[in-house]
């Protein structure tokens, strides 16, 4: 279904996702594939050190809407120190590990929750949790029921994904941006007593939902 609002030529709404988990899960190559799909898996690339992000547009339910998608440092010594600017204005996180590394599971309740407890405003963050490498079951150390069980502990959902062959990693990115994109109408629509919010036309939004006719994505980020 598309909103009227989108099919008045109006700019999709911009929102700021944050790919988050311990170097070497393949953070970088999951938005690689899915910013440049037919392009085979690099595995050459180096560590992340500082900020990257891509854009990308993405389907949802309600239409069209561009995700910017922060592509974080694993690596301990650039994480900490970056980690306020990787959450500010941040409406979804993707927390990756590797279904072959047992440690990286482990970090994410032990490293990269408390991490975003104590950087971003976590209720109005939409979160996903994404098994990735799944084209190597034969060395899986990481049960699913495992990463079941922390989906419900800390609700959310899960995905696996493999960033080398290509399995569920647009749909990883259209399910969170999707619950992100429902989390911003509905605010909008309650901030305005109706349903009018998200029917107006020719109205773009920043990334925290807000109403925003001159977006860009420069001006709409504000990072
Ligand atoms: P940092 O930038 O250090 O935080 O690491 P990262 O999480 O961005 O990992 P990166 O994407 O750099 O991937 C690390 C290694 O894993 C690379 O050699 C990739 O080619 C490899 N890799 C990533 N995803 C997959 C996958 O789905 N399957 C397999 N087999 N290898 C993968």
């Amino acid at each position: 279904m598309t909103t009227r609002a989108q099919s008045a030529g109006a700019k999709p709404p911009l929102y700021k996702i944050v790919m988050l988990g311990d170097s070497g899960v393949g953070k970088t190559s999951l938005v690689a594939r899915l910013t440049n799909p037919d392009r085979p898996l690099n595995h050459d690339i180096s560590a992340t050190m500082g900020i990257e992000f891509d854009t990308q547009m993405l389907d949802t339910e309600h239409g069209k809407v561009k995700a910017q998608i922060w592509d974080t440092a694993g690596q301990e010594r650039f994480a900490r120190v970056l980690l306020p600017t990787y959450f500010r204005k941040a409406k979804g996180v993707i927390l990756v590990y590797d279904i072959t590394n047992a440690k990286s599971f482990e970090s994410l309740s032990e490293r990269w929750m408390t991490q975003l407890n104590d950087h971003a405003s976590s209720d109005d963050l939409a979160k996903l949790l994404v098994g990735n490498k799944s084209d190597l079951e034969a060395s899986r150390e990481v049960p699913r029921e495992k990463a079941e069980q922390f989906c419900l502990e800390y609700g959310m959902e899960m995905l696996e994904t493999s960033a080398k062959s290509g399995d569920n990693v647009l749909q990883a990115f259209e399910k969170l941006i999707g619950i992100v994109h429902n989390k911003a109408l509905e605010a909008t629509s309650k901030n305005r007593g109706g349903i009018k919010a998200i029917n107006g036309t020719n109205e773009g939004f920043k990334l925290d939902g807000s109403k925003d006719n001159q977006a860009s994505d420069s001006s709409a980020c504000g990072c």
